[in-house]
């Protein structure tokens, strides 16, 4: 993961692609460049965008009308079932990061493409980071209780880091993560089955992809609805492809569909895989 700590230039953002260590998140900018934009042209102006974006993110993406739609339900349903070592992927402002059962959590690493995204999402994560460590220290002192030995060293605690990162080229090794975790993101990617592809690379056996995202529905007037709408869908909603086809990519990846739920006329779906 070491190249990931150096500086990179892309357009006119200069910014360092790690951040984090004990509540600290570096997402900074610095006066002159150093090395290439680690990006293609097409996924830096989808950072780039998203940087516009960051700020409204919320009032949008977790305001009125994704209530109504039961978006806050289903992804309360699909992030309460992360466990151990989880990575998120295109992260964004962090809305999940609340959702997360600390107790079930060992670290928690998210990436997203867009630095103005995870500047938004670093408060949250400082939050995540805080329950982590508490819920850390309730098991030392339980072990404590149960050994009577051993002190409970309560310095640093489980890691949180937010990376700047492609979900399509993960600046992490195979067998990495007990969970990886996706929500609203497939649709953005400019690779989409090359980032679940990277999902599952970096899950270890036995390990679950946890999915929330837009998705062509199975009724096929409605499916046919949205190929036909796509081109113009797509650029009023940041960049969304709404007709991808998530459990096939899933399955080309080489995953096992465990859960495989359909919502809103199956243009929502809410998928659970595992790395065989
Ligand atoms: C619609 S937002 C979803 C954010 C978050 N997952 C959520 O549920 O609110 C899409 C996110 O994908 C990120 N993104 C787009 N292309 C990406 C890529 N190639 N790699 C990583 N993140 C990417 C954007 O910066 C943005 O934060």
């Amino acid at each position: 993961m070491n190249s990931a700590f150096n500086w990179h230039r892309c357009g006119s953002e200069n910014f360092k692609l790690i951040s984090s260590s004990a509540g600290q998140y570096e997402i900074r900018s610095r006066a002159a460049s150093a090395n290439r934009c680690p990006f293609s042209f097409v996924t830096w102006q989808t950072a780039s965008r998203y940087k516009m974006y960051a700020g409204s993110y919320d009032q949008l993406d977790a305001g009125a009308l994704p209530e109504a739609l039961g978006f806050a339900e289903l992804r309360a349903q699909i992030v309460g079932q992360a466990f151990g070592d989880v990575l998120e992927s295109a992260v964004g402002t962090g809305l999940n990061l609340p959702l997360y059962d600390a107790s079930r959590l060992s670290s928690f690493t998210a990436v997203d493409i867009s630095p103005g995204m995870l500047r938004e999402a670093a408060p949250r994560a400082e939050a995540l980071r805080r329950r982590l460590s508490g819920a850390e220290q309730q098991r030392q002192q339980q072990r404590q209780r149960s050994e009577a030995a051993g002190a409970a060293d309560g310095t640093a605690g489980p890691g949180v880091q937010l990376l700047v990162a492609d979900a399509a080229a993960l600046p992490f090794a195979d067998r990495s993560f007990d969970c990886v975790l996706d929500t609203f993101s497939l649709c953005v990617f400019e690779r989409p089955a090359a980032a679940v592809r990277e999902m599952a690379r970096v899950l270890r056996r036995g390990g679950r992809l946890l999915l929330l995202e837009h998705s062509r529905s199975d009724n096929p007037l409605l499916g046919a609805y949205q190929d036909l709408t796509n081109p113009a869908v797509q650029p009023m909603s940041k960049g969304c492809a709404w007709n991808q086809d998530v459990k096939g990519m899933v399955e080309a990846a080489g995953l096992r569909v465990v859960e495989s739920q359909r919502h809103l006329a199956g243009t929502i779906t809410l998928l659970v895989a595992e790395r065989v």
